[in-house]
Formats: structure tokens, C-alpha cells, sequence
């Protein structure tokens, strides 16, 4: 039996600027993907006690195929992420079950190996995505993806022509609220209408680079651990998101509401919906805003602890 678990990530800047080759980080959260895999006694694969199906499980099925794995298996899974909320549930997925299968077959377990392949999974399943999700799943504590090497390089990846610098990013003590909308908002539709904006104008390409230039802003305060600063930052890196057309009235309700407790707020991951987050040192007060506006709270911290492999403990 292997039994390992996955952090969830959110996004702190630079999300869709990096389809673009300009730099992003995301965070560690300490919600977590749960998975324990064993060799099954019975004719078919299942998960959670029911035959997989890739209709439910694609993300399953993909590792399966990635690292051709043929027996018949027992899966069992338990998450703390909700899927469409922000917070990383595919990536952490993919990554705890090829974490677990690699563990299982006597495999490589590297973080990198694990990460390349996540990705590779996750690009595969979704169409045009960043290393961004999976490399934070995989490494915990914080991620920069950009395409110049930097201090920290941890390694790279390479995909369609493009390349992709994975960098390890030390992070104060941050505790963020996500709010999730509930306004179901897949990513794909929305990178394509970033996607047009962007080929058609050289203004959207602009505001593209403006966010490159806040992440690398954020770099140095993190370093300074200047929490009103990075606040700024991200009201800043909202505003341009709005601008590429990927907000909607329901972020702007909770953006606003959450603002007044906090060092500041955006929306998270791909927009249209979805989740915001806010950096506060007042989760409550955010988390009680964002109720009464309508949304769904979560109060998270982040964590250094990646892909973890855990001795024994059955779910
Ligand atoms: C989605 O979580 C973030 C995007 O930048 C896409 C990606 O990086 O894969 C919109």
C-alpha cells in the first residue's frame, strides 16, 4: 500500500501572464489530496470502491496511461479541495496518484520527475496550461515559474516550444481567505478569450507585461516580508485581470467586501467566476464578508509540506 498527500496551491500573482512568458507564484495551502493505492484482488481497477471510469476520473486515467500502468488496482482518494475553487484539486490529484503509483511500481519518486509528469497529465487533460499548479503541489512552500532562470532554480520544464524555469520561493507565514463564488468557471474558455484579446492587441499584450512587472515586484516583498506592499500588488494585479476581461460581478462583490480586512484581494487562477483570495491578518472578519455576500469562505495557511508519503495510515 502506498498512502501519500498533496497540498493545494492558490495562485498569488501572475495568473495567464504566464502563458505569455511572464512569471507567476503560487502558495502551498494546508487543505490537502489524500490517496492510498494497492494492488487489488479483484478483475478491475476501482476507485473508492467504484469502477473507474474516465467520464469521472479522467485525471486518474491519464496518470494510469502516462506510466502505463496495466494491473488492477484499488484506489482510494479524500480531498480538502473542492474542485472549481481555486485551489489546485486537479494538480493535486495528479500529482499524489503518480506520486503514489511511482511509489507502488519501485519507481523514481523525485519531485521532478513527479512534477514533469503532472504536468505533462494536466497539459493533456486541460489543453494549454503552466507548470505553475502541479509544481506547487508537488514542492509545497512556493513557486515561481518564469522563463529566466533565477536564484532557487529548482528545474525546467519544456513543452510545445516552450519553456518554463521552475524556481523554489520563500514565503513569510501567510494566511489568505479564498472566496469561492460559486459561479462554475472552466479554464479553458476563458485562456482562449485572453488568448484573442492578446493576438488582436497590443494594449491587452501591455497589460500582460504590467503583471509580469508586479510579480516580479512581489519577489522583493517577500523577501521583506512587506504584507501591505504584496496587498497592493495584488489589488494592482486584479485591476489588470479585470482589464483582460476575466472578472465577473460576483468577484468584484466579494473583492470589495473583503477589502476593507485586508492587505488586498484578487481574483485567483483563471477568473470568469471562480474564487478571489485576500492576505489578511483578520480571516474572520473576511470570511464573515464573504458569507454575507453570498460566497463560500476558506480560511487557509500557507505550508511548506509537498508530496508526503505516509507510513502506514489507511483512509
Ligand atoms: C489557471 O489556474 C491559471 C492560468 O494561468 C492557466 C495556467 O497557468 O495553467 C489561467
Amino acid at each position: 500500500m502506498t498512502y501519500c498527500s498533496t497540498p493545494g496551491k492558490v495562485i498569488l500573482f501572475g495568473e495567464h501572464a504566464v502563458l505569455y512568458g511572464e512569471p507567476s507564484i503560487a502558495v502551498a495551502i494546508n487543505r490537502r489530496f489524500y490517496c492510498d493505492i494497492t494492488e487489488s484482488k479483484r478483475d478491475r481497477t476501482t476507485v473508492n470502491g467504484y469502477p473507474l471510469a474516465r467520464r469521472y476520473h479522467s485525471y486518474i486515467v491519464e496518470c494510469l496511461n502516462k506510466l502505463e500502468v496495466e494491473d488492477e488496482l484499488e484506489i482510494k482518494t479524500e480531498t480538502e479541495l473542492d474542485s472549481g475553487t481555486g485551489m489546485g484539486s486537479s494538480a493535486a490529484i495528479t500529482v499524489a496518484i503518480l506520486g503514489a503509483l511511482r511509489k507502488l511500481l519501485g519507481e523514481d519518486i523525485s519531485e521532478e520527475i513527479i512534477a514533469k509528469d503532472a504536468f505533462s497529465v494536466e497539459f493533456d487533460v486541460q489543453g494549454n496550461a503552466s507548470p505553475i499548479d502541479t509544481s506547487t503541489s508537488t514542492h509545497g512552500s512556493a513557486i515561481m515559474v518564469s522563463e529566466k532562470k533565477e536564484k532557487n532554480f529548482l528545474w525546467d520544464v519544456e513543452k510545445e516550444g516552450r519553456r518554463w524555469n521552475i524556481h523554489h520561493r520563500d514565503v513569510p507565514d501567510l494566511t489568505l481567505v479564498v472566496g469561492n463564488t460559486g459561479v462554475h468557471s472552466p479554464t479553458p474558455p476563458l485562456v482562449k478569450k485572453v488568448r484573442k484579446f492578446y493576438e488582436r492587441s497590443n494594449f491587452a499584450k501591455e497589460v500582460i507585461r504590467d503583471i509580469g512587472e508586479i510579480v516580479r515586484e512581489s519577489c522583493v516583498l517577500f523577501e521583506e516580508e512587506d504584507l501591505e506592499g504584496l496587498g497592493e500588488l495584488m489589488d494592482k494585479n486584479h485591476r489588470l485581470l479585470s482589464i483582460l476581461g476575466v472578472s465577473h460581478p460576483k468577484l468584484e462583490k466579494l473583492i470589495k467586501g473583503a477589502r476593507k480586512y485586508s492587505y488586498g484581494a484578487k481574483l485567483t487562477g483563471a477568473g470568469g467566476g471562480g474564487s478571489m483570495i485576500a492576505l489578511t491578518d483578520r480571516p474572520d472578519k473576511v470570511a464573515d464578508v464573504i458569507k454575507k455576500k453570498g460566497g463560500e469562505p476558506y480560511v487557509l495557511d500557507s505550508t511548506d509540506k509537498g508530496l508526503s508519503y505516509h507510513g502506514g495510515k489507511e483512509i
